[in-house]
């Protein structure tokens, strides 16, 4: 049997990092974004899809004959309210309904650090299912993400992992990201255990690499069957040669969520202009 996979958002940075890394044998990924999707290549077997993750109608027509849906599309920086409210929250709460309408039975979420971004690091690995601190509006919308995640699964019985994913890029790009990083291809390794294990119902789980100076538990992503196989410290030379070691009085050393709990991500006084 074939299995199909709704990816949203596929065009950004980490569902472009994932369409090779999970292209695979039976399988076919339906590619969804509102913006343009890169044409498919020889041989690779996607479907492609522009569209706004806030529109039932072409959410509910995208989820058929989907197995399992990995939610990415948004916002995925700090922006107004209103833009939070309508793409984050109301476009997840879209994307499980139109699963739930379809009987699609597995959804994959991105949740984020920012979601527990006021959590002190003096207060030791944070670990999995921490109660919610968000640092921005962003970081709410992610606890919110969260929150219509658990009632998907307890209420319908859907599988909804949510991933707190730290930082997922090529390779980390400053000092903070040689604890959060999570490579390109251990957020494969951590899809693809979301993926396949049976039954897990509702979990939060750490979307991070075994970097030596990892901030967050891997517990709960082991228990999914994730191994991490990356460690950010090749690159931690380069790095600290270019930004040296981290102020400890600095957000990015104090807080989990790092700068963006610092006033230039105060964006309710930036709205309001006081
Ligand atoms: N990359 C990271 O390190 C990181 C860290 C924490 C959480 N996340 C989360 O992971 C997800 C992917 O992150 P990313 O870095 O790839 O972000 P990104 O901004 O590069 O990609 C997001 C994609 O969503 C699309 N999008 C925006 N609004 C949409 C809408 N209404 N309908 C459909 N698509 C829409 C955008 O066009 C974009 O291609 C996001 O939910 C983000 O919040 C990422």
């Amino acid at each position: 049997m074939t299995a199909r996979i709704l990816i949203t958002g596929a065009a950004g940075v980490v569902g472009t990092l994932m369409r090779p890394r999970l292209a695979a044998e039976n399988r076919v990924l339906r590619l969804l974004d509102v913006a343009e999707l890169p044409a498919a290549r020889d041989g690779e077997n996607v479907e492609l899809l522009q569209a706004s993750v806030t529109d039932m109608a072409a959410m509910e027509s995208a989820m058929k004959d989907v197995d399992a849906v990995i939610h990415l599309g948004g916002h995925s920086l700090e922006n107004t309210w209103e833009n939070i409210l309508r793409v984050n929250i109301d476009g997840t709460h879209t994307v499980l309904e139109a699963a739930r309408r379809q009987g699609v039975r597995r959804v994959i979420l991105a949740s984020s650090n920012h979601a527990v971004g006021y959590v002190e690091r003096a207060s030791g690995e944070a670990g999995d299912y921490l109660f919610p601190r968000p640092d921005t509006y962003y970081g709410v919308s992610k606890v919110a993400v969260e929150a219509l995640g658990s009632m998907y699964a307890d209420r319908y019985g859907l599988d909804v992992i949510t991933i707190r994913i730290g930082s997922c890029f090529e390779r980390p790009k400053d000092v903070r990201m040689l604890s959060t990083w999570l490579s390109p291809d251990d957020g494969a390794r951590l899809f693809e255990a979301c993926l396949s294990v049976p039954a897990p119902g509702f979990r939060i789980v750490w979307g991070v690499s075994d970097n030596d100076r990892r901030w967050f538990s891997l517990d709960e992503a082991h228990a999914l069957g994730y191994e991490s196989k990356d460690n950010s410290e090749v690159y931690a030379a380069e790095v600290l040669a270019e930004h040296g070691e981290l102020d400890p009085s600095s957000y990015a050393a104090k807080y989990v969520g790092g700068a963006w709990c610092g006033p230039e991500f105060d964006t309710a006084v930036k709205e309001a202009g006081r």
